[in-house]
């Protein structure tokens, strides 16, 4: 954990926050995996979930057995300080023509849905599909916050935040700009 920056963007139900460092460390409601559609430990941020939360995350996955890219399913959290893991699957960067950006946005606006099924309120994000799947941060981070301002109207009465995680200081200044220019 280096720096704690929460940057409320007023106006909606949901807060919109922005916070640096490891997810696995959030005490939040439910943190967001960036994982793959057969549910298996990966490397990057699916890796630094899998780890925390130990081995009952792979059974309870293995039960689960797929997730279609693009969508978002739930599990405890385990080990985890959060209660939930929402494991979605971000889109393979292969361009842009190929409805990666619909895909990333659903993916944000699934995991808002099965979270507050589940009865969490609060919900960390990493940046999905930015590292092993290869989008371009730029745009994701776009896709990422227009899909959670979208969402927090909708589900303003069902959550109260949702936190973008950035896992370095880049990340932590592309998001601050998008909410603040609003
Ligand atoms: N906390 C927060 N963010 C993190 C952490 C962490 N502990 N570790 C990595 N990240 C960030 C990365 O910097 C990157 O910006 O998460 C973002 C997503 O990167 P990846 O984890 O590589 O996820 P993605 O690009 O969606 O690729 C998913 O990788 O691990 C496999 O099983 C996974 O096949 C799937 C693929």
């Amino acid at each position: 954990m280096r720096r704690a920056s929460p940057r409320p963007w007023q106006g909606e139900a949901v807060q919109i926050t922005v916070w640096q460092g490891d997810i696995t460390t959030l005490a939040v409601d439910a943190v967001v995996n960036a994982a793959n559609e057969a549910l298996r430990r990966g490397g990057g941020v699916c890796g630094a979930i899998f780890a925390a939360a130990g081995p009952e995350l792979d059974a309870a996955c293995a039960a689960v057995g797929h997730c279609a890219t693009g969508d978002a399913v739930v599990t405890p959290g385990f080990g985890l300080p959060a209660r939930f893991v929402v494991h979605t699957v971000g889109p393979v960067w292969h361009g842009g023509d190929r409805g990666e950006a619909e895909l990333l946005a659903s993916c944000y606006r699934r995991c808002l849905e099965v979270a507050a099924e589940a009865g969490a309120r609060t919900i960390a994000f990493p940046a999905i599909s930015t590292g092993i799947f290869g989008y371009p941060p730029d745009a994701a981070a776009r896709v990422a916050v227009a899909a959670l301002e979208a969402g927090a109207t909708d589900l303003g009465e069902r959550l109260d935040e949702a936190v973008l995680v950035a896992f370095d200081d880049v990340t932590a200044r592309r998001y601050d700009a998008l909410l603040g220019a609003r």
